[in-house]
């Protein structure tokens, strides 16, 4: 017979997980204001909120934690970082810095100001936070079949190139300080983006003389899609496809918590010597030296080593696997997901879930306060909430898609934790008519909101 699939590592160390009963669940979640962020973590049973810093590091990243050079400056570790940055994505310049949000702060610092628009596919939100906090303005210029969860489209992360020219022709080069290509596009649901729409988007770019870069949080992801959805790459190894995907962009800013498999870490990288200089002074201000950028030294190994084991085909097709695995359980259960299931994370379509609650009351977040009551699971809502207000006008953005985000951490769950999410799922769709009634804020944050809401119900 032919052998099943099986995960290319074995276990070393555990950690328990608690489970608790729906009495507990119901009080904890008033206790958190209906705000999953606001929950202990011995309070969750499964932690689906995010994909970032929770991934297991292997026996050789924890190795590089006691290899790491904590010298102030010129750090070994820092050179064992650049020399893998150099080689793997072929960007001469890098800087660390603690995660990915502070590559944004100080590439932006470096690069955007007042009135400017940074044009893409859609922004994670603190890029975009980070983006209008300059009053500056995102342009999403995603696809539109990205926002339809039914269509099988392989590549729903995708730059529209006519609605990125509109923008390019309607705004002088000046006001256009980058395009951001974020790979994979989290916002549209964990979904790659094509060797050809980056080619292209870069030579729309350089047409126009506008410099583009990538937010490649999950760059490695991506490149697993490239290699098993776009034909001309099926034969490819994915650390040429990743060198290639880099070759297009002018620099990028990276989240290592994700495809680097490190619980911090970030950084830029870039091809020019004179953004990289203007980047350090605001590194120095922000984050620390040039060489370590709020990290220890021995995060920077184990990051070098994450980046390494992070681009192996083998881990890839586990990672990936796992994902679709979950979301294939839940097509089974006639759940609506965003299809097909993306990198990191399942993407629940609370929409079509919760149809009859209405937007006003946050169907996603609605529908992730019941499945932490069903099982003690915790996801993430990305819709209304996370959508935030519009900054001129302050009225709720409604995004089109209101979805629930099981994000999944690196080599951290068993396909088992994935049958039970999936039957917690079930139970709700199941009874999903008796949920009669949503929430409203009570209150929240100027910027970035979600992280902090405080709920009850509507
Ligand atoms: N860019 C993308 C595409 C992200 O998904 C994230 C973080 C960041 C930038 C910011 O990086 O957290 O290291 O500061 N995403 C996490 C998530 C938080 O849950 O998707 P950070």
């Amino acid at each position: 017979m032919e052998l099943p699939f099986a995960e290319p590592y074995k276990i070393k160390v555990v950690e328990p997980i608690k489970k608790s009963t729906r009495q507990q669940r119901e009080e904890w979640i008033a206790q958190a204001r209906y705000n999953l962020f606001n929950l202990r973590s011995d309070q969750v049973f499964i932690d689906l909120l995010t994909d970032s810093g929770t991934g297991a590091m292997s026996h050789m990243q924890w190795s590089e934690i006691m290899l790491g050079d904590e010298s102030y400056a010129g750090s070994l570790s820092y050179f064992k970082l650049k020399d893998t940055i150099s080689s793997l994505l072929g960007m001469p310049y890098f800087l660390p810095t603690h995660q990915g949000r502070a590559a944004e702060n100080v590439l932006f610092s470096a690069m955007i100001k007042q009135g400017d628009v940074v044009p893409g596919n859609s922004h994670f939100d603190t890029t975009k936070g980070h983006i209008e906090y300059r009053r500056a303005r995102a342009i999403d210029c995603t696809i539109d079949e990205a926002a339809d969860t039914t269509i099988l489209h392989p590549f729903k992360g995708n730059i529209d190139l006519e609605k990125l020219e509109k923008v390019f022709k309607k705004y002088p080069k000046e006001k256009i300080p980058l395009c951001l290509i974020t790979v994979t596009c989290n916002t549209s649901g964990g979904q790659p983006v094509s060797m050809q729409n980056i080619k292209d988007v870069s030579a729309l770019c350089r047409q126009y003389d506008i410099p583009v870069f990538f937010d490649a949080a999950r760059f490695a992801e991506n490149a697993y899609f490239i290699k098993v959805r776009e034909k001309e790459y099926e034969n490819h190894g994915i650390r040429d496809i990743v060198k290639e995907m880099f070759s297009y962009v002018d620099g990028a800013t990276m989240s290592s918590k994700k495809d680097a498999i490190v619980n911090i870490g970030g950084f830029i990288a870039c091809r020019d010597k004179a953004l990289f200089d203007k980047a350090s002074m605001f590194n120095i201000m922000f984050e620390g030296y040039i060489t370590y950028g709020g990290l220890a030294g021995r995060d920077l190994g184990a990051l070098a080593q994450g980046l390494m084991e992070g681009t192996e085909f083998d881990y890839l097709e586990a990672r990936i696997g796992q994902v679709a695995y979950l979301g294939n359980k839940l097509m089974e259960y006639g759940i609506p997901i965003q299809q097909p299931t993306g990198g990191h994370a399942v993407f629940v379509d609370a929409k079509k879930f919760l149809a009859h609650i209405p937007k006003e009351e946050y169907q996603a977040q609605t529908l992730g306060v019941e499945l932490y009551l069903e099982g003690g699971v915790r996801s993430v809502e990305i819709g209304t909430l996370l959508a935030d207000r519009d900054p001129l006008s302050r009225k709720n953005r409604y995004p089109a898609l209101e979805l629930l985000r099981l994000a999944i951490p690196r080599r951290a769950y068993t396909n088992n934790h994935m049958e039970y999410v999936a039957a917690c799922l079930k139970n709700i769709y199941d009874r999903r008519d008796t949920i009669k009634k949503g929430f409203r804020i009570v209150s929240e944050a100027p910027i970035m909101r979600h992280f902090t809401v405080e709920l009850e119900k509507a």
